[in-house]
């Protein structure tokens, strides 16, 4: 037996004036984005920005549903139109907002399981990594430089 040890490394920023100015913009978008969500069961209004390499910002908010598991995460909504709309284009950044009618959401809010992983499918379909950076509704942005550093032990298509 032996222990194995794995880790990760991210970036926290203060607030968004310290982000480059593109992922600010970036930010921005997903803001908008996440006031436009539809939530009206779980009041969690999520925002996700896309950048691609032509240049478009592509966004997504959540999108909820009367038959709760029909609903799908602001990510998700974002990825897919973009796999969809822009089939050959690569993804660069995405940024992510969440903010909550039930309390203040001033820590980063990280993707959930299955948006990680249909974030890591993408980054393996276009062999590129994706810079992650996510907040609450304020403070801090945690960035990620690829996807693979919030998804250990991965599962992907070399199994199958
Ligand atoms: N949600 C997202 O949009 N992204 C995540 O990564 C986590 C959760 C949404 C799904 C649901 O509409 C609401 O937030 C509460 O879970």
């Amino acid at each position: 037996m032996k222990e194995v040890k794995i880790e990760t490394k991210l970036k926290v920023y203060d607030g968004m004036s310290e982000l480059p100015i593109n992922v600010q913009e970036l930010m921005e978008s997903a803001i908008l984005a996440r006031d436009n969500a539809y939530a009206p069961y779980s009041k969690f209004k999520v925002g996700a920005a896309i950048l691609l390499d032509n240049n478009e910002i592509i966004i997504g908010s959540n999108q909820e549903n009367a038959s709760y598991p029909s609903g799908l995460c602001a990510e998700r909504t974002a990825i897919y139109y973009a796999g969809a709309k822009y089939p050959t284009n690569n993804i660069l950044k995405m940024a992510i907002t969440a903010s909550s009618q039930n309390q203040v959401t001033d820590k980063p809010i990280p993707p959930c399981g299955a948006c990680r992983q249909t974030i890591a499918e993408y980054e393996i379909k276009q062999n590129q990594s994706i810079s992650l950076y996510f907040m609450g509704a304020k403070g801090k942005i945690v960035e990620s430089d690829s996807l693979a550093n919030l998804l250990p032990l991965l599962f992907d298509n070399s199994v199958l």
